[in-house]
């Protein structure tokens, strides 16, 4: 039996991954530690918490007792790193949370599996680890910064973060190096494009523009709406995760992407008249809208024929900050090594994902029941 530190596992990645293990692998035990930061939400779980073979602590991963407390009571096979604060605009707000617990937060993961792992020394002064012990730290295609119209980010591409979140998980990243190069712990580090699936925090842009639509407001894009993301369903990327966890080789940095690029233009479009027509196909589905909203820009009356859901909703929108232009990732050495590759196309998950939101608003009025108003104001309010 393996059993998993799965940090940041309320969050939208990391509970996808969680329940991807579940029904994946029988013979296994997660501990699952998060903070339950504004992006963490038990309601995510609820259903694998009550599975038996998962165990929840709640604390923070930069907090030495805490982790060395779970080490202490449960002989950890994997960490898989996905606690972090991840939004690009709270990082141009607010950079020290970020370094704090995407930096200092993996080292302190690092130093205690380093410690816990280690059975004894080399004869170079190295230390010996437990057998097949891994460190996987999950980490974003941002750290390689920026690409013109062509090319794109391998492994071997030069880091070169430009945002406060992208240099945080590229300090991560360094470190998770640093420990493998002069400790020769057993790490992996895996960076993907952007996800997009259920549970995705309505401050990213697909949940945000479909949870705008829902209660008649504007849809902000920012700048021209010009900018390419790579976009990978996020059973893909737990996928990948699972492999290279199970058969990436030691060391190694796995680069994870669908070659999916879209402008961020194009995707907002595209959810608009997935929105429309879903809406038109199935009468219930609008019961998803907010129709007493307060909040609607447009003083909609919300008639019975979803036409009003058009372009006519986008407003463009200041630029975020140091916007980078376009990501797109080369998947070949994960593909030729462990033979990952996507499974969803574009057309079908993006469905997947809107039909989830129309059907799941309670979890959506769940996360963002707390100080999401307040962000919303600051955030879109002035710009
Ligand atoms: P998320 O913001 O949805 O979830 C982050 C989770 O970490 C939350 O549950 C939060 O409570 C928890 N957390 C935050 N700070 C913590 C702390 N100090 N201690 C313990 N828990 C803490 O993020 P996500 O989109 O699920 O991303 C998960 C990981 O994947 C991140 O490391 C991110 O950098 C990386 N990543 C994300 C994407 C993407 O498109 N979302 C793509 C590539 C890589
Ligand atoms: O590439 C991987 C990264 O993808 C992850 O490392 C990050 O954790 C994740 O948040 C995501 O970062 P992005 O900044 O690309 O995602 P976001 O959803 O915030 O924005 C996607 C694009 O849409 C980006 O070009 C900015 C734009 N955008 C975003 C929002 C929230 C808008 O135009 N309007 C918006 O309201």
């Amino acid at each position: 039996m393996k059993i998993y530190l799965v940090t940041g596992g309320a969050g939208f990645i990391g509970a996808n991954f969680v329940k991807y293990l579940l029904k994946k692998h029988r013979n296994i035990r997660l501990i699952i530690l998060d903070d339950l930061t504004y992006a963490g939400n038990l309601g995510t779980i609820k259903t694998d918490l009550k599975d038996q073979r998962v165990v929840f602590v709640k604390g923070n991963i930069g907090d030495s007792e805490i982790v060395t407390n779970i080490f202490r009571e449960y002989p950890i096979d994997y960490v898989v790193n996905f606690a972090a604060e991840s939004h690009v605009d709270r990082s141009i707000e607010n950079p020290q949370l970020f370094l704090q617990t995407n930096i200092l937060g993996t080292q302190n993961l690092l130093d205690i599996a380093k410690k816990f792992w280690t059975t004894g020394k080399d004869e170079n002064g190295y230390p010996v680890y437990r057998e097949k012990v891994k460190y996987l730290q999950v980490s974003t295609d941002e750290v390689y910064g920026s690409l013109g119209e062509t090319g794109y980010f391998t492994e071997t591409t030069p880091l070169d973060p430009r945002s406060p979140y992208s240099a945080s998980k590229t300090g991560a990243d360094l470190i998770v190096v640093a420990y493998s190069e002069t400790y020769k712990l057993p790490i992996n580090i895996t960076r993907c494009s952007n996800n997009y699936g259920p549970y995705h925090f309505p401050e990213k842009l697909i949940p945000l523009i479909i949870k705008n639509i829902l209660e008649g407001k504007k849809l902000p894009v920012y700048g021209d709406g010009s900018n390419v993301r790579d976009w990978l369903y996020v059973e893909d990327h737990c996928k990948a995760i699972d492999m290279v966890l199970l058969n990436g080789r030691i060391g190694e940095i796995y680069n994870i992407g669908g070659h999916n690029e879209k402008k961020n233009i194009e995707i907002v479009k595209l959810i608009i008249s997935t929105v429309r027509n879903l809406m038109e196909e199935n009468k219930d589905y609008r019961k998803a809208l907010k129709t007493n909203s307060s909040r609607s820009d447009l003083n909609l009356q919300f008639p019975d024929n979803p036409d009003w859901i058009n372009e006519d909703l986008i407003t463009f929108v200041k630029d975020r900050l140091g916007h980078d232009k376009r990501y797109a990732i080369d998947p070949a050495k994960i593909t030729k090594e462990l033979g990952w590759y996507p499974e969803t196309k574009f057309e079908n998950g993006i469905v997947k994902t809107i039909r989830w939101y129309l059907e799941n608003q309670d979890w959506v009025e769940e996360v963002t029941s707390g100080d999401y108003q307040n962000y919303y104001q600051q955030m879109y309010g002035d710009r």
